[in-house]
């Protein structure tokens, strides 16, 4: 949060509420309670006025609300957690979940970092806990299809059942359906890409390929996650691997070093466009 230097009119409306809010300041039994209550709902106005800055100004907020003159804040909604979120990046690992990603879950945990996770069907009937833990900690899980196909090989009635097989399974674990999707090896058609909207899935490619499941060397993941990473970015990565997880501490504190924060990619693109690929914000 940035600090502003408060401007004088602004100190003056404040200290004048102040002022003709202290019980000296009332007139003695004299129907001080609509007066008061005329004088609140006038400060309240006064303070609602103040520019946005000065306003969230540290000390005029806590003022403000020692007077009584902020009401309760409004639920966090997620265009607003979107608007906060220029430097957020989205870390997404693929195929699993498999005997590595629970490790991985904890590191996040302890990070107090979220992701997301393009799963399988196979995989998340095996692991309803796992899938559980993720979207308990704030992470989307996607769905990575049925089968681990390429799509574009397959007509619109078996993409679509791809899609919906695995939906079924992550509802069954979380009772939370999908609404993103990666299909495997980044391969898409207009069939694929169709099926997709239909199905009210938006499609996560991704800008950065760390390659991990290649050369399975954390500190290469780590290095190219961290260097290649930018404000809006989605990495790719595969939970399945040890050496994937193995790199995850090194990334969350190398992005978080370069000012970028890893969270899921609800959060980040909160009202993905079904049919859209995004391989970024
Ligand atoms: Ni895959």
């Amino acid at each position: 949060m940035k600090f502003h230097r408060l401007p004088l009119s602004a100190a003056a409306i404040l200290t004048a509420t102040a002022l003709s809010l202290t019980p000296a300041a009332a007139a003695p039994n004299s129907g001080s309670s609509a007066v008061q209550h005329a004088v609140t709902s006038a400060a309240k106005d006064a303070y609602s006025a103040l520019p946005r800055e000065i306003k969230d100004n540290p000390v005029v907020k806590d003022h403000a609300k020692n007077l009584g003159l902020v009401d309760k804040p409004a639920p966090r909604t997620a265009p607003r957690r979107a608007r906060d979120c220029g430097n957020c990046v989205a870390l997404t690992f693929d195929d699993g979940p498999a005997a590595p990603t629970n490790r991985l879950l904890g590191i996040l945990k302890d990070k107090k970092a979220t992701a997301s996770f393009f799963v399988t069907a196979p995989n998340a009937r095996k692991m309803p806990k796992t899938l559980q833990r993720m979207t308990g900690h704030g992470h989307t899980v996607g769905n990575h299809g049925a089968t681990h196909s390429e799509m574009t090989a397959l007509s619109a009635e078996r993409v679509r059942g791809e899609i919906r097989e695995t939906n079924d399974a992550v509802e069954s674990a979380t009772g939370t359906r999908p609404h993103w999707m990666r299909p495997p090896y980044g391969a898409m058609n207009d069939t694929v890409t169709g099926v997709a909207r239909d199905e009210g899935m938006a499609i996560a490619f991704w800008q950065v390929d760390t390659l991990d499941w290649q050369h399975r060397d954390p500190q290469r993941t780590c290095r190219v996650a961290v260097d290649q990473a930018a404000a809006g970015h989605i990495i790719l990565m595969h939970d399945i691997h040890s050496t994937t997880v193995d790199a995850a501490e090194c990334i969350v504190d190398g992005l978080r070093a370069k000012g970028l924060e890893p969270v899921s990619l609800d959060h980040m693109i909160p009202a993905a466009t079904p049919g859209r690929v995004y391989s970024h914000r």
